[in-house]
């Protein structure tokens, strides 16, 4: 099974997933690895969502032959990406390798760690700037940011796109790496939601980083710390 469901969340289990995943975790794989392994990983999860969630039609093809049966996935010039700043780029690139007609939207939330985690384990989320599409009934959107950490920017995220008033087919979250608590949050907010990653890992230290996690991606691919 290339998705497998495991509680609230799925889980791609591709073998490369946990390759990549495998690399990109180790603290001395350096900023270009890191980046282009983000790619092949976006890549791979699209992949797997194609297979594991879209359905495919009979379509009669004309080789160079012959008539002859093929099959066509269906919905994918009804798929909308999108992309939370900025961690979230690389992977999105690899995304796009798998939908690359795609409809794109950007949202900038980043969570304040200065003001750090509250009690009830979330972060207070600013939003700088959201250009998203217009969603249609037949779309779907994937949500991407490869840390599923608190869940707090996730659901920021959601809400937004929820307030547009349209039901997409499906509503997709792919991460990477994902930690309980923010499984648990965006589930409990967002039930009807697709939770997928590649891995949920054990918890979240005291400063909201998935432990073991692979430490901050954001700085890690664009070698900012
Ligand atoms: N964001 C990251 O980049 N890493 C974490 O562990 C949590 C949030």
């Amino acid at each position: 099974m290339p998705i497998e469901q495991r509680g609230d969340a799925s889980v791609v289990t591709h073998a490369l997933a946990k390759d990549e995943l495998t690399k990109l975790r180790d603290v001395d794989t350096e900023q270009v690895a890191f980046r282009k392994g983000l790619v092949r990983l976006g890549r791979i999860c699209g992949y797997e969502i194609i297979d594991g969630r879209f359905e495919t039609e009979y379509a009669e093809v004309q080789t160079p032959l012959t008539t002859t049966m093929g099959e066509r996935v269906k919905g994918l010039d009804d798929v909308v990406i999108v992309n939370i700043l900025r961690a979230a780029t690389p992977f999105v690139e690899g995304l796009l390798k798998a939908f690359p007609r795609a409809r794109q939207g950007v949202i900038s939330a980043s969570r304040d760690e200065s003001a750090g985690m509250d009690d009830d384990g979330e972060f207070p989320i600013s939003v700088e700037y959201e250009k998203m599409p217009d969603l249609g009934p037949e779309d779907t959107v994937i949500v991407a940011d490869p840390m599923l950490a608190t869940g707090s920017t996730m659901c920021t995220v959601l809400e937004h796109i929820r307030s547009q008033d349209v039901d997409p087919e499906r509503l997709v979250v792919l991460s990477a790496v994902a930690a309980p608590p923010g499984v648990v949050r965006v589930a409990e907010q967002f039930p009807d939601v697709d939770l997928l990653t590649v891995a949920i890992d054990e918890e979240l230290d005291d400063d909201g980083y998935i432990v073991p996690g692979l430490g901050d991606a954001g700085d890690r691919a664009f070698r900012t710390n």
